[in-house]
């Protein structure tokens, strides 16, 4: 049997294949998992506007979050990078709203290039409520 995370990894993995990227090619895949279990599955999403694109981590959140979720325990980003994928600023900002700093991340690349971090190492001294 397949060990949850591995789950994860190939949700991400086969969101790839749903990117819609006309533009750039590069395709990002997301897999945000909740606390009770539900995941969700993001793609990056261009625009012949090219500022209007949403990654794929932000896709993932606005579903999940949109469906009234609010409590996630893992977010795995794939790409078809050579070394794990880096998620944008603006997506860790995002992440930083949502999650709790010590929530893991896995970020994966081409032949098994895995990499995992925390929240809070993506986004070191992040700009949160505390801050208004
Ligand atoms: N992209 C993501 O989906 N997530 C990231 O964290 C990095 C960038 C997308 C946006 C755009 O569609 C493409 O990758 C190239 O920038």
């Amino acid at each position: 049997m397949m060990e949850a995370k591995e789950e994860w990894i190939s949700t991400a993995t086969e969101a790839l294949d749903k990117a819609y990227v006309p533009y750039s090619h590069f395709p990002v895949g997301a897999c945000l998992v909740t606390k009770s279990g539900k995941i969700y599955q993001g793609i990056n999403i261009e625009n012949a506007s090219f500022g209007l694109t949403n990654c794929a981590e932000r896709t993932a959140f606005f579903k999940a979050v949109s469906e009234g979720e609010r409590e996630f325990s893992h977010l795995v980003v794939a790409g078809h990078t050579p070394e794990p994928i880096s998620p944008c600023g603006a997506c860790r900002q995002v992440m930083a709203e949502f999650c709790h700093p010590d929530m893991p991340v896995t970020l994966v690349g081409d032949n098994g290039a895995i990499k995992e971090m925390s929240v809070r190492e993506l986004l070191p001294y992040a700009f949160t409520e505390k801050d208004l």
